[in-house]
Parts: structure tokens; C-alpha cells; sequence
């Protein structure tokens, strides 16, 4: 998603600028630009495609310049060209724009009759003409700003720079998040800590209605009526070390070998190591007395959450309503009484997750938020906070946020068994010996699965379509192995519950569709290898990737199979995401596509 930064210095912006901008590539683009006020005019370089092409541009034309705004735009409104990159400027207003003005037509169609002429196809101009028109009325930066913003309807964040008040930059939120930096003699500002943090760890976050005017030394903050607010100024915890790729070739490799060392750091927060305890959760969630259960979330933090239903449901016996948050939001869903809620969201800027969460915590419900980013507006909104300490995730498509999730789901549901009296001290003895030595068995299979993937893959990527089937905990985790694998070798793949196979997908099983079944040793494995049987019996591919129980009581030597390590079902699905994240990497890798930054993806998805 579109990324903003703005600095107000005390000497010139336009490389510091790109340097922030750099920090905000994880989150997916297509465009960018930047514009200063030099020499007293406002200015600007743009270039399509990644932030190397922009850092030419300002090679061979340097901008000076000590205030400036930046931006990184995945393209939503209009083709990602540099025509559409923002800042767009008009008559000495110069706008970035995050989110969707969901109004623009109107504003658009009202403003050409007034004989506004629009150069791009994009929504964002619309802010840039409309502080034109109220500028030539005779109005200041400030009144401009405030009658503008009345007009706007949609998702925005905003930051703003007016030709003739070069010492202020305009900045507002109402949806995707913007964060105040405030440095010595200096101002900053982005659209996440990250970005900010070679620059100052001391930050004010914007609230949704706030807009203000950023100078130097000063930050006034208003809220949607114009009146002053004070918003606290914290510590962000956002490191200054650009994450780096290290040996790999991709940020997704490294982040699929992190694995083991994550999940075992996250567990830490989450079970006692030495009493094979799960760790109390009362004063955070008190699950001993919810009646039920809401889960929400978007794309893999989805999947993951669906994974957790079946352990909340098996061990706290709770029963669980989930659903994408884009749908959840909208089904004016009676919630029941004295439920709780969990958002699940590696980045937790996720606008459909938020908003799932705001109509949870707006009916009565504890909000808890299972997140990566602890600063973020889904974590700073919910009732209670449960981290799951993956560290920075680049790559585009999530994996250690995935098995991360997928951990602290289990030891929540593990707690809730505890503090609902559904599970004894012996099987929770057991369940968190697994848990404790789920990171060992992740790093043998990293060790050891890498040749015969690497063969899978290479088959798999010449292929158009994929299915993945599993039951039980592998029906969620065959929809990631498809969702990952068509995210980053646009190879089209679909993940169905095995059981499922004879209502319609084996319609598609032929020579020409490998289907990967993923089948541990568990209640189900029989069926979901008579399942394999009727794929193999159409001339079906079949990748069956099981464990060495499984692998000894199919005998179907004819087949491809990975075989993993035998586990508790609990692990199950930790340790069988791994063959699946490698198969897509490898595919992708094979393919030649951009694995870190898929095209038209994002990182953080800040607007519905
Ligand atoms: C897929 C992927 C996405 C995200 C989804 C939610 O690999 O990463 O499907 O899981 O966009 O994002 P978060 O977790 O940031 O809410």
C-alpha cells in the first residue's frame, strides 16, 4: 500500500526523504516521487516502478529544499505510470495521499465545471485541486484544510505542502496510519515508525478525525471540528537497522529459515519452558467466562485464525465464529453476549481487521489483537495485546508471521482449556512438551526437506493450476499452501477441504493439475488418503506430503511424497506449513518472479 513520508528541516530533505521512503518498500508499490519547496517554488521528481528509478531521476536532477513530502503509491485509482505518481501538484499545493477518497467522482465532475483541469486518473488529485480552488478563494493553508476535509469522504492520510507557507507541512488521518516523528530542531513524518526510525524514536500517532500543521518545532494537532488536541508523545520501540537479507537470496527465504528461532522466542511469552506450563492469561483475556468466541482477520492471518478455531474449539471447548474481516464487518452480526474477540494481524493496520475489531469493541466485546506490530492501530485499539514476536516480516508473502500466529493461537487455546477447566495437568504437560520442541523439529525439517522440494518445485512450475487438499487443521493450512503458492508464482492454485473433493474440485483432476495432499498421521489421515486414492485413480499427480507414520501405513510408493517428522497434532500444522512455503518459494524462485515484492501485492493493506 501507498507509503507517506514529510520532513520539515533544518537541511535539505530530498535524499533523507528517499531514505525514508526506502524504509517503506516492504509495503508494496508501483510509483513513487518526491517534492520539495526550492527556492521558494514547490518541485517535484516522480518515476514509475521501484525507488531506484526516483533516486536516478534525483541524481540527474537534484532537488534542495528543506521541507519536502514523499511517496510510495500502489496504484488503485489510475495505471501505476509516473503521470499517476503522486505528489500531484496544483497551483503551488503539493499532496500525498494514502487510502481511497471515495467521493472523488463527484468532487471531480463539481470541480471541472469550475474549470479545474485533472492531469491523472487518480483519486488523490481531487485533495490537490480542492486546496487549490479554496487557496484562490482567499482562504489560508489552515481554513483550506479544514473546509476540504469536510468535503472528503473515504480513507485517507494525508500530507500537505502550500507553495507560499514553506515552513509547515499539513498532514491528516482518517483511516490508513500516519505518525509524527519530532526530532531536534526538526520534524518528521511517515506512515509507520519504521520509516521514521534512523530519524527519531520519539513519535506522536495520529487518531482517525485528527489533522494538524507540522512546523520545525511545533506540531498543532485539531480534531475533525477544529479544535486543538493534545495527542501523547511516546517511544517507539522501531529499530534503526535496516533488516537486510543476510546470506539469502530473498527476504522470504531468510524468513522461512527463521522460523525454528522466532517460534521459540514467541513461545517464551507464552508458556512456562521449565514447568511445561502454559503461562496465565486471565489478566489480559479472561476466557474462564466468555461465552464464545469471534475471530477475524484478512488473507494468511485468516488462515491462521481458522487453524485456531479447531483448537479453541477442541481444547477450551469454545465455540468459535470466524470470518474475513471484509465480510464480518459488513453482516451486521449479532454478537453474543459475554464473547470475546481476537484480530489477528501481522501488520495491524489491516483496514478490514480494524474495522471488524471497532464493531466487536463497539457491541461490548473484549477486544484482544494476536499481532506482529505492537505499535500499530489494531494494537493500540484492542482491550488486550498478544505479540507474536516475529520480528520484522518483509516478504510480501507472510510465512514466520503465519507460524508465529499459528503459535500463539495454540497457547492461547491451550490457556483457555487451563482456565476452563477443559484439559488436565497431564495433557497440558503434553501439549506444551510438543509446543517446546516444535522449533528442534522445524529446524530438521529445514535441513533436511530442501533437495527433494527443490526437484517438487521445479516440476510445479511448469504447471497453470494446483490443488491442495487436507482435513481437520490441513484443510486451512491446504488454502495457505495455494494462497501462497498463486501469490508468488502466479501459478493459479485452490485449496479444498479433501472431503470436499467429490462435491466438485476433482472435476479438475487430470495429467495436467498436481494435487497436493497434505495428510499427517492423524483421526483423519484414512480418509484423506482414500481421497488421494480417487485423484491417483484419474491420473492425478499426487504430492503427498505426510509424516513417517503416514508414510509407512500408506505403502504408496508410486507417488511423490515428504515425508516430516512425526508430531502431535497441536505442531501439526507449524511443522507442515514448511514443505509448502518452500514449494512456492522454489516455484516462484524457478519461475523468475519477484518473490519479495509479488507484483500488485502489498504488505500493509490500509484501505478496504
Ligand atoms: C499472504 C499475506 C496476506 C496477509 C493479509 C493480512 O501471504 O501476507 O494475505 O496475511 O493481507 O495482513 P495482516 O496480517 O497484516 O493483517
Amino acid at each position: 500500500m501507498c507509503g507517506i513520508v514529510g520532513i520539515v528541516g533544518g537541511h535539505p530533505v530530498s535524499q533523507r526523504l528517499l531514505d525514508a521512503l526506502k524504509r517503506l518498500e516492504y509495503r508494496g508499490y508501483d510509483s513513487a516521487g518526491v517534492a520539495t519547496i526550492s527556492g521558494g517554488t514547490l518541485e517535484r521528481r516522480r518515476a514509475q516502478g521501484k525507488l531506484i528509478n526516483l533516486e536516478m531521476r534525483l541524481k540527474e536532477l537534484p532537488l534542495d529544499g528543506i521541507i519536502g513530502i514523499g511517496h510510495t503509491r500502489w496504484a488503485t485509482h489510475g495505471a501505476p505510470t509516473e503521470r499517476n505518481a503522486h505528489p500531484h501538484i496544483v497551483d503551488g499545493v503539493a499532496v500525498v495521499h494514502n487510502g481511497i477518497i471515495e467521493n472523488f467522482a463527484e468532487l471531480k465532475a463539481e470541480l471541472e465545471e469550475t474549470g479545474a483541469d485533472f492531469e491523472t486518473s487518480t483519486d488523490s488529485e481531487v485533495v490537490a485541486h480542492l486546496l487549490a480552488k479554496y487557496r484562490r478563494d482567499g482562504m489560508s493553508g489552515h481554513g483550506a484544510m479544514q473546509k476540504m476535509l469536510k468535503r472528503l469522504r473515504g480513507a485517507f492520510s494525508l500530507a500537505i505542502i502550500f507553495q507560499d507557507e514553506p515552513s509547515t507541512i499539513t498532514v491528516a488521518r482518517n483511516g490508513p496510519p500516519l505518525v509524527i516523528g519530532h526530532g531536534d530542531g526538526e520534524m518528521f513524518l511517515g506512515s509507520d515508525p519504521i520509516s521514521l526510525a534512523p530519524l527519531t524514536n520519539e513519535v506522536t500517532y495520529l487518531i482517525d478525525g485528527d489533522w494538524g500543521l507540522v512546523s520545525r518545532t511545533e506540531v498543532m494537532i485539531f480534531d475533525s471540528e477544529g479544535n486543538p488536541v493534545t495527542r501523547p508523545r511516546c517511544a517507539s520501540m522501531a529499530l534503526a537497522d535496516r533488516v537486510t537479507k543476510g546470506d539469502y537470496a530473498h527476504f522470504m527465504e531468510k524468513e522461512i529459515h527463521e522460523q525454528p528461532q522466532v517460534v521459540a522466542r514467541a513461545l517464551t511469552h507464552y508458556v512456562d519452558i521449565a514447568g511445561r506450563r502454559v503461562a496465565p492469561l486471565s489478566a489480559r483475556m479472561d476466557f474462564a467466562n466468555v461465552s464464545s468466541l469471534v475471530i477475524s482477520a484478512c488473507g494468511t492471518a485468516y488462515l491462521a485464525g481458522l487453524i485456531g478455531r479447531y483448537w479453541f474449539e477442541r481444547y477450551a471447548r469454545l465455540s468459535v465464529e470466524i470470518d474475513v474481516a471484509s465480510e464480518f464487518r459488513y453482516r451486521d452480526i449479532p454478537l453474543p453476549p459475554h464473547a470475546a474477540a481476537l484480530f489477528v494481524s501481522q501488520s495491524g493496520e489491516t483496514a478490514d481487521t480494524l474495522a471488524s475489531l471497532r464493531y466487536c469493541k463497539g457491541n461490548g466485546l473484549k477486544v484482544g489483537a494476536v499481532v506482529n506490530t505492537t505499535e500499530s492501530t489494531i494494537a493500540r485499539e484492542a482491550d488486550a495485546i498478544f505479540p507474536i514476536f516475529a520480528g520484522p516480516e518483509i516478504g510480501v508473502a507472510s510465512t514466520k508471521a503465519f507460524t508465529c500466529q499459528l503459535t500463539v493461537l495454540a497457547a492461547l487455546a491451550l490457556g483457555a482449556g487451563k482456565a476452563r477447566g477443559r484439559i488436565c495437568e497431564d495433557e497440558e504437560r503434553q501439549l506444551v512438551t510438543s509446543l517446546i520442541e516444535m522449533p528442534r523439529i522445524m529446524r530438521q525439517v529445514l535441513e533436511n526437506i530442501q533437495p527433494k522440494i527443490q526437484l517438487l518445485s521445479r516440476e510445479l512450475s511448469e504447471f497453470s493450476h494446483v490443488l491442495y487438499l487436507g482435513r481437520g487443521t490441513s484443510f486451512p493450512l491446504a488454502m495457505e499452501g495455494a494462497l501462497k503458492l498463486k501469490e508468488i508464482s502466479y501459478i493459479n492454485a485452490g485449496g479444498y477441504a479433501a472431503g470436499e473433493l467429490k462435491h466438485g474440485p476433482i472435476a479438475l483432476v487430470d495429467e495436467n493439475v498436481p494435487v497436493i495432499i497434505i495428510a499427517p498421521h492423524d483421526r483423519f489421515f484414512d480418509k484423506t488418503v482414500s481421497n488421494m486414492q480417487e485423484v491417483a485413480a484419474r491420473g492425478g499427480r499426487v504430492v503427498f506430503i505426510t509424516d513417517e507414520r503416514g508414510a509407512a501405513s500408506s505403502k504408496l510408493d508410486t507417488l511423490q511424497t515428504i515425508v516430516l517428522p512425526d508430531v502431535e497434532e497441536i505442531v501439526a500444522p507449524m511443522i507442515f506449513s514448511l514443505p509448502l512455503q518452500l514449494l512456492a518459494y522454489h516455484a516462484a524462485v524457478f519461475k523468475g518472479t519477484d518473490v519479495d515484492q509479488p507484483r500488485n501485492l502489498a504488505k500493509s493493506v490500509t484501505v478496504e
